[in-house]
């Protein structure tokens, strides 16, 4: 059991395990938010409203409240906070991230500068600030590129363009992209496009050492964006080349400073082996360490405070399932008029959610971006048995999208 000082409560869809999985510990969650969340109250002690952006008001906010009774810990799952974690986390004089590796973790210019001076293998990228600009840095790099946001998350506003009409056409995408509760840095990175299957490696450091608790698998799609249409959890070490990515993320960790708490790191292993993406400082997003705890039994949320604390507590699997999330997106622009789902009482063999309600207008990238309906997640011994569990609860689905009227 330990006290906790939480930094931002997230979206409910993705998070709500995480609390869920504190209280049932019994830890002790004091969570601050710059708005009310409703949602979280079973699960936290006391809710505290602070404006976020404001470091001199979250000060003001903590301060009090550890000298009454000191934290155990304080930690964020939410990007938009790695930075404000960091700080919290030196105020207080409890573990955390440098402010330089949080930085590192928040800017990606500068976290493929670090790869880069450390050797760990990335891609070439490029920061510039307009059409010509993007036209010139693709030029020295070779088509395809990857044109993105500095700072944001969810592959908002992140483009393939395999050449420069299609580069000059999408700039704007990635230049204009925004995202609730981060202030766009100025700029966009022009990559080298790294080909092959994506992975996430999900880790938790502790006093520097990067303990590895699951691998995912990735399913991307709507080319030329990068959407996440499904994750695919399974133990470490179960395929040939695992100990590759394995070896690449623990790198990764070095040159970005990480020296505790839980990770998220993306990569794809292209024909000249594996290639960083990025790694974020928190839980992975989409559930995912959810999906790892039912797949093998490790339980990242616990593990992430035990590294806080100073608990004892071991990664290691003790199940060799599988488990899966299919992300359910609709097909074309429209209006949502039906989403229904089997009475879940008729014996599903999956969890299920919707995301948006009957009446929502839906749109796909470059339009929208993360415009899901919903997300189905299923366990099995297998892989294959995982597939069909996942297809049939897709399949069980009633799903009907008015599309919008093309413009005249
Ligand atoms: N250089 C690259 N080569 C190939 N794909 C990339 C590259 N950079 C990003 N992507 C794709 O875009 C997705 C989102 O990009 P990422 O840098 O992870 O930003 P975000 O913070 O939005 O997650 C990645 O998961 C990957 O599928
Ligand atoms: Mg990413």
């Amino acid at each position: 059991m330990a006290r906790l000082l939480m930094l931002g409560a997230g979206i409910e869809i993705y998070r709500r395990y995480i609390l869920e999985t504190l209280h049932g510990r019994g830890d002790e969650v004091v969570l601050i938010d710059t708005v009310p969340r409703p949602w979280t109250e079973p699960f936290v002690r006391v809710s505290l409203q602070a404006d976020l952006r404001d470091r001199e008001e979250v000060r003001e906010a903590v301060l009090p409240l550890h000298r009454q009774s000191p934290f155990d810990g304080v930690l964020t799952y939410d990007e938009a906070q790695v930075e404000l974690t960091a700080y919290v986390a030196a105020l207080l004089g409890l573990p955390g991230l440098s402010p330089g590796a949080a930085a590192r973790c928040r800017d990606k210019r500068a976290m493929r500068d670090a790869f880069e001076a450390a050797g760990v293998p990335s891609a070439r990228s490029v920061l510039v600030h307009d059409p010509d600009g993007a036209a010139a840095a693709a030029a020295g790099l070779g088509y395809p590129v990857v044109v993105k946001p500095r700072n944001l998350g969810g592959s908002i506003g992140v483009v393939r363009a395999d050449d420069e009409s299609a580069l000059r056409a999408v700039f704007e995408v990635a230049a204009g992209a925004g995202f609730a509760r981060i202030d766009p840095e100025p700029g966009v990175l022009v990559e080298q496009y790294l080909d092959g299957p994506e992975f996430s490696v999900e880790s938790v450091v502790r006093d520097g050492e990067v303990r590895i608790c699951g691998i995912t698998d990735k399913e991307v799609g709507f080319a030329p964006y990068f959407e996440e249409l499904g994750h695919v959890c399974r133990a470490p070490g179960t395929r040939p080349h695992d100990q590759q990515l394995i070896d690449t993320v623990i790198a990764a960790h070095q040159a970005l400073g990480i020296t505790v708490g839980a990770t998220h790191s993306e990569l794809r292993m292209t024909a000249d082996g594996p290639r960083m993406i990025e790694v974020a400082a928190r839980l992975g997003g989409d559930q995912i360490p959810y999906a790892h705890r039912l797949a093998t039994g490790v339980d990242m949320v616990a593990l992430t405070v035990a590294a806080l604390t100073g608990e004892d507590a071991d990664p290691e699997p003790i199940r060799a399932g599988v488990a899966g999330i299919r992300m359910l997106y609709p097909q074309h622009d429209g209006v949502v008029r039906t989403l229904r789902a089997p009475d879940p009482a008729a014996g599903a063999r999956h969890e299920m959610a919707w995301h948006v309600e009957e009446g929502r207008e839906v749109r796909l990238p470059p339009r929208g971006f993360l415009s899901r309906l919903g997300h189905v997640i299923a366990t099995a011994p297998d892989e294959k048995e995982l597939h069909a569990r996942l297809d049939a609860a897709v399949a069980s689905l009633h799903i009907e999208i008015e599309p919008t009227p093309a413009p005249s």
